[in-house]
Order: structure tokens, then sequence, then C-alpha cells
């Protein structure tokens, strides 16, 4: 028998996340010792009271069944959890949905929105799944690109009429990945007369809301008139180290969250009632969990960009998330300079053209490890005498 692929599936080749990870296993079947600062998965354990909260209810047979949809006492704690870190009111019954963490509902919004064709406005570089989703759909993407000398936002003025006209979803991320950068009111407020004037509607990824360093980064739904235009994504995954039970949500415009509440319940089942109680409980009683998970980040950020600077690469110091964006030295591509660190000082970054073709001439650097491994990795980039 012929088994033949969908065209589709063109769209979805192996990833150079998959390339690098074999490569990396490869180096260490060779006996080397290699540190990954390539992945974004949280490294750290979630808050005990809830991993507690979990197996109490774990241990409970009753919460076995479908959950079907976000519980009612999910809805609350987001909405809770906004109004407490946010000063923002979210209606839990019309402005929320539950989703298998964020990503699940980052890909499948452009089937809820878009006809094959239409045009998705999406950060150039930015997160793989934004891609995913628009091929899922057959939208057609415009590439938005982040450069240095814009603060890394994107130029809404640059973008053409005929483009515009077309468009029917714009995606945002502050704090972005790879580009740890945070958005302005101004920018934000900016979108909101974009989005309402071309009928566009705005998907702001909001997954890193809690890893911040300084200034404390803005949601999307804080900006008057933002609910008429979009939505906000949020997660679990990264605030509170819950990246494997796949709970995330989405909040704002109720008219897009009942769109995607009916899709949903036509491809999926929900997620475990247990994990919604854990998630539930982290999110009432986030504030002294975040802010412990924040000093281990700076702590280890700060770390991380002082011993490159003392080595000679000049690496710019992220404001908020979990990454460095750091350009590769000179006469080197993202990939080369990626695959010369592995080679010469066994360490693993993502080159970063894989997050889109304006990533080209950076490479980013996860925090995911503990701050002795990052010194370690500094005297391995050190000592490979790249710098
Ligand atoms: C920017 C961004 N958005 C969304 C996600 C997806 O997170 P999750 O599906 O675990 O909520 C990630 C994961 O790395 C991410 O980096």
């Amino acid at each position: 028998m012929k088994i033949t692929l969908s065209d589709r599936m063109s769209n979805f080749e192996t990833l150079i996340f998959s390339e690098l990870s074999n490569y990396k296993k490869q180096k260490i079947h060779n006996g080397l010792d290699i540190i990954d600062l390539s992945i974004g998965s949280p490294d750290l354990p979630p808050p005990s009271f809830v991993i507690n909260e979990l197996s109490m209810h774990a241990q409970n047979p009753t919460q076995y069944g479908y959950s079907l949809t976000g519980t009612k006492e999910f809805y609350d704690a987001v909405s809770h959890y906004y109004e407490n870190s946010f000063s923002i009111s979210i209606d839990a019954e019309k402005e929320v949905v539950m989703t298998m963490g964020s990503q699940d509902g980052l890909v499948h919004l452009p089937m809820v929105l878009t006809n094959p064709g239409d045009i998705i406005l999406v950060p150039d570089p930015g997160y793989t799944a934004y891609q995913a989703g628009i091929s899922l759909a057959s939208a057609t993407p415009y590439f938005m690109p982040l450069k240095k000398e814009k603060q890394f936002l994107p130029d809404l003025d640059a973008i053409p009429e005929e483009v515009r006209i077309k468009a029917k979803i714009m995606i945002l991320n502050f704090p972005g990945n790879p580009v740890p950068t945070l958005a302005t009111k101004e920018f934000f407020e900016k979108v909101v007369t974009f989005a309402r004037k071309y009928n566009i509607v705005v998907l702001h990824d909001f997954a890193y809301s809690e890893l911040y360093y300084d200034e404390k980064p803005i949601s999307f739904l804080s900006i008057d008139g933002a609910r008429e235009v979009g939505i906000e994504f949020n997660s679990l995954s990264k605030s509170f180290n819950l990246a494997g039970c796949r709970i995330g949500y989405a909040i704002g415009n109720s008219f897009v969250i009942e769109a995607l509440t009916r899709f949903k319940s036509n491809i999926d089942y929900g997620v475990f009632t247990p994990i919604q109680k854990a998630a539930s409980l982290a999110l009432k009683q986030s504030g002294h969990f975040s802010g412990e998970l924040r000093q281990v980040y700076k702590n280890r950020r700060d770390r991380l960009v002082s011993g490159l600077h003392e080595i000679g690469w000049k690496v710019e110091s992220p404001p908020a998330s979990m990454f460095l964006w750091a350009k590769v030295p000179d006469h080197y591509t993202s990939l080369s300079f990626a695959y010369k660190l592995i080679d010469e000082a066994g360490v693993v970054v993502t080159p970063g053209h894989a997050f889109g073709q304006e990533g080209e001439g950076y490479v980013r650097i996860a925090l995911v490890q503990d701050e002795e491994t990052l010194a370690r990795a500094v005297q391995k980039i050190k000592e490979s005498n790249i710098f």
C-alpha cells in the first residue's frame, strides 16, 4: 500500500529544535559535556501547594471523567487573578475560555477567524506556533519585522494599505519570545486604533506575563477599547512552572471567546479536572510564588549577562521573559554560530532564524539552568576562544 501525506504537511517540516536536539544527543553519546540552553521549558518545580492540590484531587476516583470545558472555579480564578494582578475585571461567564496550554488556542484561533487566503499579521521573529496556526488555516502570513532600531516593536505605519484591508488577525507577543521586548502603552493604543479601523482581531500572547525584572508588563486588555478588538492568551506554563499540565486560557472579546469555545467543543474534551483545580489555586495565590520565581530568573540573567560581558560577548540584558536575544559575532550566521557553540564549547542555543527571517544574526539563549550551570557555560565558551 502507498501512503501519501496531505499537501498541508509540507508546511510542517521537522523544526530546527529537533535537529539540534538530535545533534546534542549524538554529542552526549560521544561522551561530551553538553549544557542545553536552547529549550524554553522551565526547569523549576511548581509551588508545592499546587502539587499537593493536584495530587489530592488525583486520588479522587470521581475526577476522571471528561471535564469538557473550563470549570466555573477555574474561570472565577482567572477573573480573580486579572483583577488582582492587573486591575482588570473579566466576566468569568462570557469573557474567558480555557485552553490546553495557550498553544492550543494560538494554533486554532486562525481557523476560527480566517478563510483561506486571508492575511494574518505576525511578528518576525516570532514564536513558531503562530506559523503553525496560519498554515492549518491556509491563511497568508504578513511578517511584521521586529527591528532593533524600532525598539523591536512592529512598525504599523509600514504595513501597506492592501495588506491592512485583507488582514483578519494581528498576533502580538510582549514580553516576547524570542525577542524579550515589553510593549508600551502608546504602542498598544495605536494597535487598538489600527485594529478598529481595519476590523482586525488582535491576539496578544501574554505567556511571559509574570517573568519580568523591573517594569511590569502591560496586559493588552488594560488599554481602552482593547476588549472590542481582541483577546489575550495567558498560560500557567511559565508563570507557575506547570508547562506539562497543559493549561492556559484566553480572555477578552466575548464574540471571539464564544466562537473559540464552540470550536474547541468540537475538537477536545477539556483539561483533567484535578489540573484545573490545582491551576485555580495557583491563580488565587499567585503573589508570593511569582515574586520568588522572578528573583531566581533575575539572578540567572545577571550572572549570565555579566559572565558573557566579561569574556567579550556584549549581549543585552533582557527586561523580561526567560531569554537572551544575543547578536552573533561578525562572520557567522545564526546557524553556523549555534553549531560552533555546540562543537567547541558544548553549549546549545537556538539559532535566531528558526523564528523567522529577521532572526538571522541572533541566537536565543534560555535561562533554563541554575546559576552554577550558567557560570559553567560561560567558562566553556571562554575556553573555546570563540571570543
Ligand atoms: C511566546 C509563547 N507563547 C505560547 C507558548 C505556549 O505555551 P503553553 O502552550 O505551554 O501555554 C510558548 C511556549 O514556549 C511561548 O514561548
